[in-house]
């Protein structure tokens, strides 16, 4: 159990530390200091809060006495009785074999500071009596028993094992067990503008035109992808997330995200946006980085919705499907970005309330594969798929499901879900990896989930499922989406901030994350000259009465946006207000 010292290991020591400064948090030394004083190097408390004969709540508190950050902590114990189980778990992932409990740490706190402790509990059953344990181990050191030097080891880190990856080994998810880059641009602002409370949370770096590559872009003192990752390196980080988003003739729907590249410009996308980050990325000094790109938001789902034979087709759409530019693109961007070990590339799969049909559904998988092996790419380029990148589709809707009906009518016929198959992003990114498998990609992809903004808490949650009395009423009263329709998309009135960022929250899933910054606009409702391409979109402006994308609704977009990924100060007030889960 003994930590080894491994070159690899000894590289991450300097990132731990670096990060533990960043954070504030005590400089609490080289991971190998000890210091000789007889204490414990930990204690953990298990109490049994509550006890109904055959079943009891614990609750378990572990305290790191050592003198050096523990990463990864891990307790156990020993039950004397076969008949002590442990059940469900909070704030720990506990597990049992024969008598012996393991409880490891969450990924989202699996650091204790020196000095530091961590709470989890459970639900357990007994058979016959419940005696407390009486030893327990923190990564394998005994606790609650004095000792002359009290370093606890990190976890050992076996190079051969899979289940305990060196930095720079090629992992399933990047997300487990990592700690995601916090884009410090972002972070200043979200704190300046009154979310200090989700200041520190990890958001993506949207390379959204060629000059975002450099520093100074977006104002003078802005970073460019270099000074990220030199960042992310800094704060000891496992994983950067980044968007590439300068397709030619971007956003062919719409007006708010066109961008500098005409829609025949391919050989720019290539050579001055795609190469120059590709040059970056491959920088040895960041291949113990993991790199997600998210590829190309909104640009292959329109391929399949938006083009001649549908109502809802535009002419650009019509025009980068003939010439053929986004495929290109994506599959250049796969190909090039994905020769390195390290880069984990998500190809954007809209959301559930727009390739949610039938119709739409495999053909969009196709097509995804078809990029997915254009331009040089090969499926093994692709880790997996974005859900819900920027949109707002609820993450799960907690008062019904695509099953339900009234009076024998389902809720598939209702006029918000309109023969959808899937009511929420959850079901849908799931059922889309499936159907992604069934297209021709690997068995072992995984979806990310935007959670930045599809909260839905705030007064007009409904927090019960509605009566049925008639199925509109039923499903209108019982969602917690509460926009108009499911085809709006800009800068929604009653939105927030959804689940905070997750490694591996639900089968299939490789994380909830927050692709889209919250407090960065969709889009403006009147021109603002900007030197992005962007232009005013009616389905920014309250006022407008929609198109037949949005079933002809009104837009539910909030008033007087800046263009689309400025700062917009009052839908991120909104946006805390309606944090779901609310924010504590
Ligand atoms: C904009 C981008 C911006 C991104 C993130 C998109 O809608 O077009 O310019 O970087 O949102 O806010």
């Amino acid at each position: 159990m003994t930590g080894t010292s491994k070159p690899a290991r000894k590289r991450r020591t300097a990132l731990l530390a670096a990060s533990a400064l960043i954070g504030g948090a005590l400089g609490a030394g080289g991971m190998m200091q000890g210091t000789a004083v007889a204490a414990p190097a930990c204690t953990v408390d298990y109490q049994v809060m509550n006890d109904w004969g055959s079943g009891f709540t614990a609750s378990v508190t572990v305290t790191n006495n050592a003198s050096s950050t523990l990463n990864n902590w891990r307790v156990e114990w020993d039950y004397a009785t076969s008949g002590q189980k442990a059940g469900q778990a909070w704030n720990a992932t506990v597990s049992q074999d024969g008598t012996h409990v393991t409880a490891s740490a969450p990924s989202w706190n699996s650091t204790l500071a020196a000095g530091g402790s961590a709470n989890f509990g459970f639900n357990g059953v007994h058979s016959g009596s419940n005696p407390k344990p009486t030893t327990f181990k923190l990564n394998g050191t005994t606790c609650n028993v004095d000792v002359e030097d009290p370093d606890i080891p990190d976890e050992p880190d076996d190079p051969d094992d899979p289940d305990n990856p060196q930095p720079g080994d090629r992992v399933d998810n990047p997300y487990a067990g990592a700690q995601v880059y916090v884009n410090p641009d972002w972070s200043e602002q979200a704190a300046e503008s009154g979310g200090e409370a989700i200041a520190d949370q990890p958001t993506a770096v949207w390379l959204d035109r060629i000059s975002a590559i450099e520093s100074g872009s977006a104002g003078e003192n802005t970073m460019g992808l270099r000074d990220h990752l030199d960042a992310a390196l800094e704060q000891g980080a496992d994983v950067l997330q980044m968007v590439t988003y300068n397709l030619p003739g971007r956003d062919c729907a719409a007006l708010a995200s066109q961008g500098e590249l005409g829609p025949d410009e391919i050989d720019r996308y290539k050579n001055e946006f795609i190469d120059p980050i590709a040059e970056i990325v491959g920088d040895p000094k960041y291949a113990d980085l993991r790199i997600v790109n998210i590829v190309e938001i909104d640009s292959l789902p329109n391929l399949v919705t938006n083009v001649s034979g549908r109502p809802t087709a535009t002419e650009n759409c019509d025009e980068m499907l003939a010439n053929g530019n986004y495929v290109k693109g994506v599959g250049y961007n796969l190909a090039t970005l994905g020769q390195f070990d390290n880069v984990y590339n998500y190809i954007d799969i809209g959301h559930h309330g727009w390739l949610g049909w039938d119709d739409n559904f495999g053909a969009s998988a196709d097509l995804l594969f078809e990029a997915a092996n254009a331009e040089g790419a090969t499926p093994d380029d692709v880790a997996g798929f974005a859900a819900n990148v920027a949109n707002y589709g609820a993450l799960k809707e907690p008062h019904f499901t695509i099953n339900d009906s009234v009076n024998g009518t389902s809720v598939r016929q209702s006029k918000w879900v309109d023969w959808n198959r899937y009511v929420d992003e959850q079901s849908y990114a799931q059922a889309f990896r499936q159907e992604a498998v069934r297209a021709g990609f690997d068995s072992d992809v995984g979806v990310i989930i935007d959670t930045s903004r599809n909260g839905w808490g705030g007064p007009e949650r409904p927090t019960a499922p509605a009566a049925k009395t008639t199925v509109d009423a039923f499903v209108d009263n019982s969602r917690v989406d509460r926009r108009v329709h499911t085809g709006n998309w800009c800068n929604q009135a009653g939105a927030g901030l959804g689940e905070r960022p997750k490694a591996a929250p639900a089968s299939g899933i490789d994380a909830y994350a927050w692709i889209k910054p919250p407090g960065e606009s969709d889009g403006s409702s009147e021109d603002i000259p900007n030197d992005e391409g962007k232009r005013a979109d009616e389905m920014c402006n309250p006022e407008y009465e929609g198109n037949v994308r949005n079933g002809n609704s009104m837009s539910g977009a909030l008033p007087n946006a800046p263009v689309s990924g400025h700062w917009f100060q009052e839908q991120f007030e909104e946006l805390l207000r309606n944090a779901y889960p609310p924010i504590d």
